[in-house]
């Protein structure tokens, strides 16, 4: 049979990659999916630089619409990156009836919904495992292996960059600006590092994993997204010592509000108990924790990001791909996990409704009674406190006060801090983080 012929959009550090492990792996790459799988046309800026990488046999060109546009290209492989250019080339793509696989998070967590509906329609299949957590193969997971369950949260260290930051400040004890010149310095970060930093990029992913988890659309625009840039040495050391490790979480679960049920979508950095095997996940390395009623946890760990792991996720849809493409459309896997017509419309809640526990710093002049007023304030806010720590920077006319609570909606918290700040001996804002117990 023919080999299934591939376009490919972009030949950086993950379309090369996918190049040389469909080399290198043909045989059994063949063996599994039933045919040879070629990649037949690249579109590259650089055609010189993609030539040197293909060889001969693969047709470089300089416009991607031609990939597009082919009428010998069954696949067409997105990895461009961005927004514009690249919904132009999928919708082209599939309006062309090709399928397409993609690795970009950020297309599909902003434009998801329009494209899945043209796949929908036209009969074509859109893969996208490279987009979350790099070589993790938690689509797959999310979509097909769990698919038996009720899934009540999904929690992922999603973001490679800032979990090598946070890594590196807490065992060198440095501040954020000093190891993220660092990492840029040897590669790790990107020179505009702002989606990585600002939490953009893990809410791009944790969008996607909400929407297949709960058979809900992709709702970028309601997630809350709040990034490490502003996180100190001072509490990553206070968190340590009070047993907690502080990571760039994802989070989305199912909640009830006073107005019913709904679904928690956020990313913020978060204290997780130092003992939970997330907590441990070091450097660049992401993982991601599903909770499900009949499976109970499922843990799923590895490299999110770099040539070959992403390579091994876009050449597994290519494999899944070829493997269901003369397969009726409507028994293929659903793009979002559930059929189209059995979406829900479960909203996502304000921050404001959100349930969770809190890491408070407060830096207070050393008085008689303020301790008293603190904890007054947390009582009459109907917050329960868990922990307290009492630290002397130095002079001893002021201190830090760091106070762990029970769970408690944020808009409880936020009153009560808002009262925090009006006490006389409160100095400057209170540091606020989010705790998980992840139990
Ligand atoms: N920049 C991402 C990270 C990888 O640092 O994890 C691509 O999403």
């Amino acid at each position: 049979m023919k080999p299934i012929q591939v376009g490919l959009l972009g030949i950086g550090t993950v379309g090369a990659g996918t190049f040389n492990v469909l080399q290198r792996n043909q045989a059994d790459i063949r063996r599994r999916a039933g045919r040879g799988i070629e990649i037949a046309m690249v579109a590259a800026r650089n055609t010189e630089r993609a030539r040197q990488l293909t060889g001969d046999s693969v047709t470089v060109v300089a416009d991607p619409f031609e990939v597009v546009n082919h009428p010998d290209i069954d696949i067409v492989v997105e990895l461009i990156g961005g927004y514009d250019l690249p919904k132009e080339l999928v919708l082209r793509a599939i309006a062309n009836g090709k399928h397409v696989v993609t690795a970009n998070k950020a297309l599909l967590a902003q434009h998801g919904n329009e494209i899945f509906a043209a796949a929908q329609d036209k009969g074509v299949m859109v893969a996208f495992e490279a987009a979350v957590a790099g070589g993790i193969p938690i689509i797959k997971a999310l979509r097909e292996g769990l698919t038996a369950n009720r899934i009540e949260s999904v929690a992922g260290i999603i973001n490679g960059t800032t979990n090598f930051i946070l890594s590196e400040m807490r065992e060198k004890g440095l501040d954020f600006a000093t190891v993220l010149k660092q990492a840029q310095e040897l590669g790790y970060a990107e020179a505009d590092p702002t989606f990585d930093i600002e939490g953009v990029d893990a809410a791009h992913k944790l969008t996607i994993m909400s929407a297949i988890a709960f058979g809900i659309p992709v709702q970028f625009d309601k997630a809350y997204v709040e990034g490490i840039s502003r996180l100190q040495a001072q509490d990553i050391r206070y968190a340590e010592q009070l047993g907690y490790r502080i990571k760039l979480l994802g989070i989305t679960r199912r909640t009830h509000t006073e107005s019913g049920e709904g679904v928690e979508l956020r990313v913020h950095p978060t204290l997780i108990p130092t003992g939970r095997l997330i907590a441990n996940v070091e450097g660049a390395m992401n993982a991601v924790l599903v909770q499900a009623d009949a499976v109970g946890a499922t843990l799923y760990y590895g490299k999110g990001a770099g040539s070959e792991p992403t390579a091994s996720a876009v050449i597994a849809d290519l494999v899944d791909v070829t493997r269901l493409l003369t397969a009726d459309p409507y028994s293929r896997v659903p793009h979002l996990a559930f059929q189209p017509n059995q979406m829900t419309d479960v909203a996502i809640v304000p921050m404001s409704e959100i349930t969770t526990s809190y890491y408070l710093r407060v830096h207070v002049q050393d008085q008689l009674g303020v301790m008293a007023d603190l904890t007054r304030i947390l009582a009459d806010a109907g917050i329960s406190i868990d922990a307290v720590l009492q630290k002397e920077p130095g002079n001893q006319t002021d201190i830090d006060i760091i106070m762990l609570t029970h769970q408690t909606r944020e808009k409880n918290i936020d009153a009560a801090i808002a009262k925090i700040e009006g006490l006389p001996a409160v100095i400057g804002k209170v540091t606020r983080i989010r705790l998980e117990s992840l139990g």
